[in-house]
């Protein structure tokens, strides 16, 4: 349920250094993404945005993949608590296991994912050196809404980047994280807007198919 201020209420899951965490911290805090970030979980006790959240004063939780017996259970145990806090939104922010079909159908349209690669090129891993490898002249990153294939939901926004000559996985990874930090709190912020439609698994913002480049965030 949106919270009574009329903020989104959100949950980001993460594995990692939070980067995209702290991006939408920031733009929540700065008033341009209209959205509360009521709890930050992690599937890894030692997750830096765990530390993040912890010093933006959210709630976190560790839900440690080790403990459960399989991949529903731990599922079934995550979606209690996003239920129970009543989570409108679960933002995938670099969290790094692949969700059950029950959970994804649990919240149908209402998980996000920010994959670095202009999908549906390069899904899963290693995307920045599969592009180099490749030979492609530009990489990106996308927004999703996610579905049961992994990385092949509806796309919400993407942007692009050249790969540069002498561009490395790491050099490359740098430019695209930084694109990233646009693109996620963006698609949130259209979703706390009620912008967004998926229609024949495609997005619409404002009921229209849009350039694939979205608006900045205003
Ligand atoms: C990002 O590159 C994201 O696209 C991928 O995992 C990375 C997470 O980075 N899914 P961070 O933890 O947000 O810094």
């Amino acid at each position: 349920m949106t919270e009574p201020d009329g903020k989104l209420a959100v949950a980001v899951l993460i594995s990692g250094n939070g980067s995209n965490l702290q991006a939408i911290i920031d733009r929540v805090a700065e008033g341009k993404v209209n959205a509360r970030i009521k709890i930050v979980i992690s599937n890894e006790s030692g997750a830096f945005g765990l530390e993040r959240a912890r010093r933006a004063g959210i709630p976190t939780k560790v839900f440690d993949h080790r403990q459960y017996e399989d991949r529903g259970n731990y599922d079934n145990a995550l979606a209690a608590v996003l239920e129970e806090m009543s989570i409108e939104l679960v933002v995938l922010a670099g969290f790094m296991r692949i969700l059950t079909p029950g959970f994804v159908a649990r919240f149908a349209g209402r998980i996000i994912n920010i994959h670095p690669s202009l999908l549906p090129k390069y899904t899963g891993l290693n995307t920045h050196q599969r592009a180099i490898s490749a030979g492609d002249q530009e990489h990106g990153a996308s927004v999703h809404f996610v579905s049961d294939e992994l990385d092949a939901g509806p796309i919400i926004i993407q942007r692009r980047i050249p790969i540069e000559p002498g561009d490395t996985p790491e050099s490359l990874q740098q430019r695209v994280h930084a694109i990233e930090h646009e693109i996620l709190p963006q698609a949130i912020q259209w979703i706390a807007e009620k912008r967004l439609r998926i229609n024949g698994g495609r997005v619409l913002l404002d009921g229209a198919q849009r350039p694939e480049q979205g608006l900045p965030v205003t």
